[in-house]
């Protein structure tokens, strides 16, 4: 009889990452709304933008009257030893009902042990798992010793692990991961893979880049298998990612590879319907994916700056109504320009509870450069288009997003410039 292949038990609460098809963490990009159509198309699992554990210690949970969401809020300081008055209090992190029941995976930035745990414990009663961020390779994140740095600090990132692993899991009876780059070469991989393997985690995503490397050079999935093969042997679920384009070509790799499951980022950044099966009609347009998107933005009280900016890259750039997109200040000029009139009335009512003017036309503050790119995406070059000032209508192709694919696939890591819908200065701390 062959023998059961071990696995690292799933706590109660917990979830298994086998067989899982799962919407990656992402900045400004994996918001509440972003997060709720990736579940309407399928997605099996989804994970937070990373947080610093320094933004949401401290913070305040309380339900949203209006939605219903749980929502994390504080008041920013901004450098200031007390806050200035009649600042109004900042979302750091919201989790929708729907995602509650066991399918979103709260990705915690931390470079210390007790912040961590301290963090977690503000969130782990309303996620169905912690996924530890050592992967980000940007300076805002290295420099405080998280993200990428922690992988060449192994000892601290295995006590970070550790120290949720023995204080969370039996509080809170869900399960702890991790996020990780490829290194260098394949025998730092093994080590490092097995070492985190040991620490007591129950699922481990392996993003086949090394830090070095940019998101627009192709994923590396030649230390994919042996990556898999620990993480077997150990009983922990492995998650691979990197240029994973749809839930079929995630099935294919997955069978080639030997992995548990797929994480897609950049893909579902660009058409959530990503992680429909084609036997259930694979990607929709991208006109369906942003009428969905924007219901999802409007029932939650998105913040329009947030939205605008993932519009921008699910919009086609050669759409002509894209600038008008670019440019808009309202969810009803938004949208009109999608010709979406039976949504208009609820674009209204959400400016209203936002407190914007649907009429808007005022500039931003600040002076505008020559070139100076779409507002909502400071990632894009401008674009020369045509403008047209009621509905546009197009026939993109409903994979791409006609966008530069240099362009939108440079943008891996955005520092969050105050777009976000978490406050800006935390969201910037926590890529
Ligand atoms: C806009 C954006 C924000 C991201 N934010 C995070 C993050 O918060 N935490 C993280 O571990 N990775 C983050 N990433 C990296 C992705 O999770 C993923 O590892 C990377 O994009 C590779 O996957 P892909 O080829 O499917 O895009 C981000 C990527 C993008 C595009």
């Amino acid at each position: 009889m062959a023998p059961t292949p071990k696995k690292v038990p799933i706590p109660p609460r917990g979830v298994d990452y086998r067989d899982k098809i799962v919407l990656a963490p992402m900045v400004r990009s994996g918001e509440l709304p972003s997060r709720l159509t990736a579940l309407h198309y399928g997605a099996d699992l989804v994970w937070g933008p990373e947080t610093v554990d320094r933004a949401m210690i401290g913070a305040t949970r309380r339900i949203n009257p209006d939605t219903n969401i749980v929502e994390w809020v504080r008041i920013p300081h901004f450098g200031q030893k007390q806050p200035p008055p009649n600042v109004p209090a900042s979302v750091i992190f919201q989790v929708h009902p729907s995602e509650q029941c066991k399918k979103l995976v709260y990705q915690i930035g931390t470079s210390d042990p007790d912040r961590a745990v301290e963090a977690a414990r503000m969130v782990a009663a309303d996620v169905a798992g912690i996924d530890v961020n050592a992967g980000c390779p940007k300076p805002f994140s290295t420099s405080g010793g998280m993200g990428a740095a922690l992988l060449k600090t192994p000892d601290k990132l295995c006590a970070i692990l550790e120290a949720l692993v023995n204080n969370i899991v039996p509080e809170f009876e869900i399960g702890i991961s991790v996020k990780m780059r490829l290194l260098e070469t394949a025998a730092e991989t093994e080590t490092l893979v097995r070492r985190l393997c040991g620490t007591g985690i129950t699922g481990l995503t392996v993003h086949c880049r090394t830090t070095p490397m940019r998101p627009r050079e192709p994923a590396i999935r030649g230390q994919l298998r042996m990556v898999a093969d620990i993480c077997r042997e150990a009983g922990v679920a492995c998650l691979m990612n990197g240029d994973v384009e749809s839930r079929d070509h995630a099935k294919k790799l997955i069978e080639e590879f030997g992995v548990d499951g797929a994480m897609m980022a950049r893909a579902a950044e660009t058409n959530p319907s990503c992680f429909r099966p084609e036997a259930e009609g694979g990607f929709a347009s991208w006109q369906d994916a942003v009428e969905k998107y924007l219901q999802n933005c409007m029932t939650t009280y998105n913040r329009f700056g947030n939205t605008k900016y993932l519009l921008c890259n699910m919009v086609p750039g050669k759409w002509p109504g894209f600038k008008n997109i670019s440019q808009s200040k309202s969810y009803t000029q938004v949208i009109r320009t999608f010709g979406l009139s039976h949504l208009e009335k609820q674009a209204m009512e959400t400016d209203a509870k936002l407190g914007i003017d649907p009429e808007s036309t005022a500039p931003r503050k600040g002076k505008k450069r020559k070139n100076q790119a779409p507002e909502g995406r400071p990632d894009l070059e401008t674009k020369k288009q045509k403008v047209s000032n009621g509905a546009v209508t197009g026939s993109p192709n409903p994979k791409m997003n006609g966008n530069a694919p240099s362009s939108v696939l440079d943008k891996e890591q955005p520092v969050s410039n105050g777009t976000a819908t978490r406050e800006p200065a935390m969201a910037a701390a926590s890529m």
